[in-house]
């Protein structure tokens, strides 16, 4: 790919990120989300530390100072910025847990890629006394998830809010939600429909059971064994835990960089690797599906997700290459066809609740979209990484840095000047 054909987008990606520079962390969105979330600021330190390295170390520090006292990273930092948001720092109620931290949090957590920029970061320009500092942060919040979210000693963590998932109104989880009274929802203003159009943006029932949830682990003191056989919601999902697998394999080479034992670690990689297919691929449909821990059924919903463990490494190419052939390049589900021109649709098009416009239910993102890249390159489909990789540059060149895009004309939806795509547009210009 010719490198001029988006020669200013470096440029102006910088300006974006210095402008929802909020000092000691990043903004996503400078309206949308005016806190410090997790699996953002792991991806925006990755383009920091390409032109600011300091500032990428800041940003990782930040993070790291909301961890709870059990190990939990959490999915928000609340740096006492003042905004609309909802969940403000009060609603989350986290001071009725032993576990939380002085700063204000809220009390889930969120996909732990953080490991792995740090990996990526050091690989370009050494930092081994920054992994020194950050290491035994990084070994206690992978032991959190393989301990206090394993419900079922598979290895693998579950969720127990669509919030953890980062993609909060996907389709997978509508059923799991269905299943859901919100009984007694305590009052509250949604924030995020002020910003952005309510039609990109989840439905109120969804909502409904986000904040209903919340209240129960607040009423549980967010102690995780309670939460754990009494969240309404628990899920094990093919994306957190591919991210996951991913983060532990890098943990381990960081490990090793500052010479410290990786039993541990072996052990986790080892269990999920031994149980990733029998619990997620559907031998009948060629498909990696989700897995609802509390009713202990599979989800077989077809979504992008399913192409997430070719990010982990964790398949044979066997499957990644049906995956391809079935599904990747079938028109009616994620390949081009008459209506959709970008890649990746997140939701298959052959799907009944498939919406352009809607957050998680079909747009382009181009977080997911980097994912699969670099999914695609590990698995030798060179040309296909090309292919969307050019699509994401493209979508952020013509419409502008957006927090996801109408995959039918490459429009931007949701929240403008996104840390995200300026963060990766770095990235994929300059590594990828
Ligand atoms: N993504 C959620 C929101 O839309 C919270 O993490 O507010």
């Amino acid at each position: 790919m010719a490198k001029s054909e988006f020669s200013d987008l470096i440029p102006r990606a910088k300006e974006i990120l210095r402008r929802n520079d909020a000092g000691v962390f990043t903004k996503p969105g400078p309206r949308q989300y005016p806190h410090q979330w997790n699996w953002d600021s792991a991806v925006i330190a990755l383009g920091l530390a390409q032109y600011d390295l300091p500032r990428a170390l800041t940003e990782i520090r930040s993070l790291i100072s909301g961890q709870w006292r059990d190990g939990m990273i959490p999915h928000v930092v609340y740096h006492l910025t003042p905004s609309d948001y909802f969940p403000d720092p009060t609603f989350w109620q986290i001071k009725n847990s032993p576990h939380a931290p002085p700063i204000a949090t809220s009390g889930i957590t969120q996909p732990p890629l953080l490991a792995s920029m740090i990996r990526t970061i050091h690989a370009r320009t050494p930092i081994s006394d920054f992994i020194r500092e950050v290491y035994p942060a990084l070994l206690r919040w992978h032991r959190w998830l393989h301990t206090a979210r394993d419900a079922d000693q598979s290895g693998f963590a579950c969720l127990i809010h669509p919030w953890e998932s980062g993609t909060d109104d996907s389709p997978r989880w509508l059923e799991a939600l269905a299943a859901i009274t919100p009984i007694d929802v305590p009052p509250f203003r949604r924030g995020d429909t002020t910003h952005v159009a309510a039609a990109e943006r989840p439905h109120h029932t969804d909502y409904e059971r986000f904040v209903h949830l919340i209240d129960v682990f607040r009423r549980n003191r967010y102690d995780p064994p309670t939460l754990l056989s009494q969240s309404p919601f628990l899920v094990q999902d093919i994306l957190f835990n591919s991210i996951l697998y991913r983060a532990d394999d890098d943990l381990r080479a960081l490990a090793l960089e500052i010479d410290q034992p990786t039993a541990e670690i072996d052990s986790w990689l080892d269990k999920m690797r031994a149980n990733f297919d029998i619990r997620f691929w559907d031998e009948q449909q060629h498909l990696y599906f989700d897995y609802d821990a509390r009713t202990q059924t599979s989800i077989p919903v077809n979504t992008a997700m399913t192409f997430a463990p070719l990010y982990a490494g964790i398949i044979d190419p066997h499957r990644a290459q049906l995956l391809i052939d079935e599904h990747w390049s079938n028109p009616a589900e994620y390949g081009r066809s008459g209506r959709v021109h970008y890649a990746l649709t997140t939701v298959s098009k052959s799907e009944s609740m498939w919406e352009a416009r809607r957050y998680w239910r079909g747009p382009v993102w181009i977080v997911y979209n980097w994912l699969i890249v670099e999914g695609l390159k590990r698995y030798g489909y060179h040309d296909l990484a090309d292919g969307l990789r050019h699509d994401s540059l493209t979508l952020i060149a013509r419409s502008g840095f957006y927090e996801y895009y109408d995959p039918r004309d490459g429009s931007g939806c949701g929240s403008p000047d996104f840390s995200w795509p300026a963060a990766l547009a770095i990235e994929l210009l300059s590594h990828v």
